[in-house]
């Protein structure tokens, strides 16, 4: 989380952070706040419409003492005459703000906004990536509700495409012993890398059953959610999709009638009042547990402000990356090179073998040899391989390269071996290592990615090695895991 004021990702956060919060925040529902942080300066800058989180986070923040300052809705602002992200938020820091507030339709922009400000970031929403203060107050409720969250069964229904509380909830709840069923249309299904990131992290299945009345019946807390429409496709292909899962799921009081008694309906809001997923029947029921989750809104975003502008969160998941290793020796039989062709004349330099057959452009590219001095590299294509069938091979005479530039390698090639070779001997052979963090190297193809150049915000693409072998790398705003053969470079 870098900064441990910023609250980006429900993923930043440890199970010991979220307790604290929901501890402080019921204890503020019970004793009411005072200005203690009088003077401050807020900014909410919600380029989304917002009911509850804007009013809860503004409310929140005046009831300590802020002054707040901001937007609802980008009409009205200088992004609708193309200005980029940063340089609005850049201008409310100007003005004397101390935390950053913010909603975007662009997944990753408040991870952006973060790595380059000075002071705490709060995202109150990104695309369908993240909303992490809807998942704190959702588990605040649960608390209040059952005393616990441990050992409870909990349905996530509805939209678990789009939705981005659907999304940070079961993040969140890879920390607790809970037992997870998704309930949607196939259309709407929760993202597989989702479902498979859960299951990795916990050792445990999700249940995936689109039979909601079944559901209904076996678990504690039905989590509904709206279909959110704004995020199909723009046009008739959009229109078409919503069409067809529209009214899918609309809760009644009449299917909750063999619902366990304790039951908690839950649903973050706004519901959708021309084809309700959540009927106004269900508000008199006991089981209604949104009122009640849409009022906690308000006590835990104090609970935040508090730890923000206090002591800070924990965090989960810190990479600590001490000394890397981007190199593995090989061992090197007689110090002879073996091949016959052209490219293994080299005496002084670099030979990089056993490319697969047809990477050697990609190869090039990313190594930045289209640099070189054209009479310094060689390139064999497609050579005969008694290991592989075929290979590229290529040579570059009188450069070393530093293992740092050829461990971006491994982004094309599995297979490679690198030579150094001194005075025609082999002097080194092995192979490379991805560095944890890519800078520069990947475009993210995730259409609502901030780092997305068609999105035109500069965002520097970021990626992490999260897996070496087979490779998997994953996008720094918007989460998104993407394989070898998936990897589109700049
Ligand atoms: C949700 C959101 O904006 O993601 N609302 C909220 O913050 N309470 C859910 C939604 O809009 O459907």
């Amino acid at each position: 989380m870098g900064d441990f004021r910023n609250v980006i990702s429900i993923k930043d956060f440890s199970r010991q952070d979220l307790n604290n919060l929901i501890k402080e925040a019921i204890q503020i529902k019970a004793n009411g706040t005072k200005p203690v942080l009088k003077g401050h300066k807020a900014a909410l800058l919600f380029f989304e419409a917002s009911t509850r989180t804007r009013m809860s986070f503004e409310t929140a923040a005046r009831n300590l003492g802020f002054k707040v300052s901001g937007f609802a809705g980008k009409e009205g602002t200088s992004v609708s005459k193309g200005e980029p992200l940063i340089d609005t938020v850049r201008m409310f820091r100007g003005y004397g703000n101390e935390v950053i507030i913010i909603r975007h339709n662009l997944d990753g922009a408040a991870r952006f906004v973060a790595d380059n400000i000075d002071v705490p970031v709060i995202n109150g929403g990104d695309s369908a990536t993240n909303h992490p203060t809807q998942t704190m107050l959702d588990l605040m409720t649960i608390k209040e509700r059952f005393g616990r969250i441990d050992g409870l069964k909990i349905a996530l229904v509805g939209d678990l495409k789009y939705g981005r509380t659907v999304h940070s909830i079961l993040q969140a709840l890879e920390l607790y012993d809970v037992e997870i069923t998704l309930v949607s249309p196939r259309m709407l299904a929760m993202p597989e890398w989702r479902i498979q990131d859960f299951e990795t992290n916990t050792k445990r299945k999700i249940i995936i059953n689109p039979g909601l009345d079944e559901v209904i019946q076996a678990v504690d807390v039905l989590y509904m959610t709206r279909i959110q429409k704004e995020r199909f496709p723009k046009g008739a292909e959009g229109e078409s999709e919503y069409e067809k899962v529209s009214g899918i799921y609309n809760l009644t009081a009449e299917m909750l009638r063999n619902a366990k008694p304790e039951l908690a309906v839950m649903h973050p809001l706004p519901r959708y009042k021309f084809n309700l997923e959540l009927g106004m029947d269900v508000d008199e029921l006991p089981q209604a547990a949104y009122i009640e989750q849409a009022a906690n809104g308000l006590h835990m975003r104090t609970a935040l402000l508090l730890r923000v502008f206090g002591k800070g969160f924990k965090g989960r998941n810190q990479q600590t990356v001490q000394q890397e290793k981007l190199w593995k020796n090989l061992p090197i039989p007689d110090g002879k090179k073996q091949g016959k062709h052209f490219v293994y004349k080299i005496n002084n330099g670099t030979l990089i073998d056993h490319i697969e057959s047809g990477k050697g452009f990609e190869v090039m590219r990313v190594l930045g040899l289209e640099e070189y001095d054209k009479t310094a590299v060689v390139y064999a294509r497609n050579l005969n391989s008694s290991q592989f069938g075929r290979k590229d091979v290529i040579g570059v005479q009188d450069h070393e390269l530093s293992d740092e530039q050829l461990s971006k390698l491994a982004l094309v090639s599995s297979r490679a071996r690198v030579n150094i070779i001194r005075n025609d001997k082999v002097y080194r052979k092995g192979t490379v290592i991805l560095p944890y963090e890519l800078r520069g190297l990947i475009e993210c193809q995730t259409l609502k990615c901030i780092s997305n150049p068609q999105n035109f915000e500069f965002a520097p693409s970021i990626f992490y090695t999260e897996q070496q072998k087979p490779l998997k790398v994953r996008c720094h705003y918007c989460d998104t895991p993407v394989g070898r053969e998936e990897i589109i470079l700049k």
